[in-house]
């Protein structure tokens, strides 16, 4: 039987709608699109397009794995950050719109003047997909970046979207838990001696296990190895903090992730460290606490 894209579009959206998804009408386009091989824009100026047999066996199949709660992003395989799109799958976290706030902020202070040299030293902890990483490498041409990640799945992923965007010959990766990677291991990764960064990016763990606003499909999803983190949801950011201060150039800016609870907590995590001077909570775009800031002594 044949079915007009626009019956097709109209029902996913509804079914979908009724079992209480965000963007039903979204996630219907992305995915019926995807099932033809057209981009969004080519579905509204072809409603009247009778979907065949295998275009419809395959949209099926699709919504049918959207209706089990599986993101969008692993279905597709890709999701959109901060001007690029990144190959992701389910050994990755999707990356997340709050988080480009974090890359914005860090390539307006490093063209602040703020680095006094020609080469920006970067390295990003829990790198995951390399969206916070490889942004900025994408977005500051004379940068170089150390991504570290304790996940081998992860470095996989991160390495192929390094190659798609093009600048692989810019990062190098570390596969090893960050609370036992050695300076030694840092400045080898470049073949240089004095390789100290400029500049230190995360979005570590940073979910309590019994944290009960956790999404049913977060949880169901997404590599806990990316989302939990003991104590409170602070231990992650404890370790990376204290290794931030054993890597980083003196002025060197460091910023990280955290919970929208946690500003209190990870100031005084920064505060006790005694390395860092200007440690600040910073705001996502919704106005809630999300990030914490701080300038190597
Ligand atoms: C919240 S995800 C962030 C991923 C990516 N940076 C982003 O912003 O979308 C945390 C990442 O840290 C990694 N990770 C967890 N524990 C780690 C550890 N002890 N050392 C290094 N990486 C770790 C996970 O594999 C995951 O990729």
């Amino acid at each position: 039987m044949q079915l007009q894209l626009r019956d097709v579009i109209q029902k996913t959206t509804q079914f979908f709608r009724d079992k209480g998804f965000e963007n039903p009408r979204l996630d219907t386009e992305l995915l019926v699109a995807r099932a033809l091989n057209w981009d969004r824009l080519k579905l509204y100026l072809n409603f009247d397009y009778p979907m065949n047999d295998a275009e419809l066996a395959l949209a099926r199949e699709l919504v049918r794995r959207r209706a089990t709660g599986e993101p969008v992003a692993y279905i597709l395989g890709s999701r959109d950050f901060y001007n690029h799109s990144f190959f992701v799958n389910n050994a990755v976290l999707i990356p997340r719109p709050e988080t480009e706030s974090l890359v914005e902020a860090v390539i307006s202070w490093t063209g602040s003047g703020a680095i006094q040299s020609d080469l920006i030293r970067i390295i990003d902890f829990g790198t995951g997909s390399g969206c916070v990483g490889l942004s900025l490498l994408a977005a500051i041409p004379n940068a170089q970046l150390v991504a570290i990640d304790i996940s081998a799945q992860a470095i996989e992923v991160a390495r192929k979207n390094a190659k798609q965007l093009e600048i692989a010959d810019r990062v190098q990766f570390i596969e090893n838990d960050v609370s036992t990677v050695t300076l030694g291991q840092i400045k080898q990764s470049f073949g240089e001696m004095d390789w100290q960064a400029h500049v230190i990016v995360g979005n570590p763990p940073y979910i309590s296990e019994s944290d009960p606003e956790i999404e049913k499909n977060v949880k169901a999803f997404e590599p806990a190895i990316a989302l939990f983190s003991p104590d409170q949801g602070l231990a992650h950011l404890r370790a990376w903090a204290k290794m931030a201060a054993t890597f980083a150039n003196d002025g060197a800016m460091i910023m990280f992730e955290m919970g929208y609870t946690q500003g209190r907590a990870a100031t005084q995590i920064f505060e006790d460290l005694g390395s860092f001077k200007q440690i600040e909570v910073g705001k996502d775009l919704s106005g809630r606490d999300r990030f914490i800031k701080a300038i190597k002594n």
